[in-house]
């Protein structure tokens, strides 16, 4: 077995066990997205996306914050480095506790973005949310890569656009579960990895492939997980996030079980 497989993959240290679960308001408008948030009072971190956003606009941001619910706003700028940062800095003033800005945006618009967000939150007595990098979307496959000129091997891109991310100032990265022990070893501890593709033992894959469990994403080296349709469509969305914070909680070394 390589080194790269025998060495131990930790979490990020100080996130507390229930905010590692992320879930995925995956829904077309805000009574569906606030019903659920509503009947999961455990639950801490929400995920707001495009769709939800679209539908419900920024009140879906200020809503969840008056439930005391931590919110990643998932809109993946991409754009020129100054329209990239005062998106950033909008988000940051709507309260947002995470947000996220394409790689492949390249450096200068990653690092401007990182400046720009740590600048505006001083100067507005903010807490700046964390900000993190789409690498490659996992909905990319080998010949999708070598279409747009970029090499076809997902995880030798996701690496090299990782460490760029964090060479710009940014906290970590969005990562598919594949991805997460390569990710992990370059990048040290203390850089975020917040993967989506997770599935429960048994759960219904719907278009998700290459999928890790809960308690596998975090042994792999996973700070978050972020999950949708195992709890959105679950007949007891309760249970399935109790079950799912448990997986993760099991696979946390005890120390940072909380
Ligand atoms: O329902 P499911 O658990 O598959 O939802 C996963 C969530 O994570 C969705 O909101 C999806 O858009 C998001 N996501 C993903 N893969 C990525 C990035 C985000 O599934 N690479």
């Amino acid at each position: 077995m390589s080194d790269s497989l025998t060495q131990p993959c930790l979490p990020h240290p100080v996130i507390p066990p229930a905010e590692r679960l992320i879930i995925a308001l995956d829904f077309p408008d805000e009574r569906q997205a606030m019903a659920l948030a509503e009947a999961l009072p455990a639950a801490v971190y929400f995920k707001v996306g495009l769709e939800l956003y679209l539908a419900a606009g920024d009140r879906m941001v200020s809503k969840l914050k008056a439930l005391v619910k931590k919110v990643f706003l998932d809109l993946k700028f991409h754009d020129i480095p100054n329209t990239v940062t005062q998106a950033c800095r909008q988000a940051c003033r709507l309260g947002a506790d995470m947000i996220n800005i394409h790689a492949l945006g390249g450096l200068r618009m990653m690092a401007q973005a990182a400046d720009g967000l740590r600048q505006y939150g001083e100067a507005e007595n903010l807490r700046p949310p964390a900000l993190i990098a789409v690498t490659i979307l996992t909905s990319m496959a080998e010949e999708d890569m070598i279409e747009v000129g970029l090499p076809p091997a997902s995880e030798v891109n996701a690496v090299r656009l990782a460490m760029l991310a964090r060479s710009s100032g940014l906290a970590g990265v969005v990562a598919s579960p594949r991805e997460i022990r390569a990710i992990r070893q370059a990048a040290g501890e203390d850089f975020l990895i917040v993967c989506p593709g997770v599935r429960p033992a048994g759960a219904d894959l719907a278009d998700q492939r290459r999928v890790m469990t809960p308690g596998e994403a975090i042994a792999a080296g996973a700070d978050y997980l972020v999950v949708g349709r195992p709890i959105t469509r679950a007949a007891d969305p309760q249970a399935a996030a109790a079950g799912i914070l448990a997986e993760i909680r099991a696979a946390l070394p005890g120390v940072l079980r909380g």
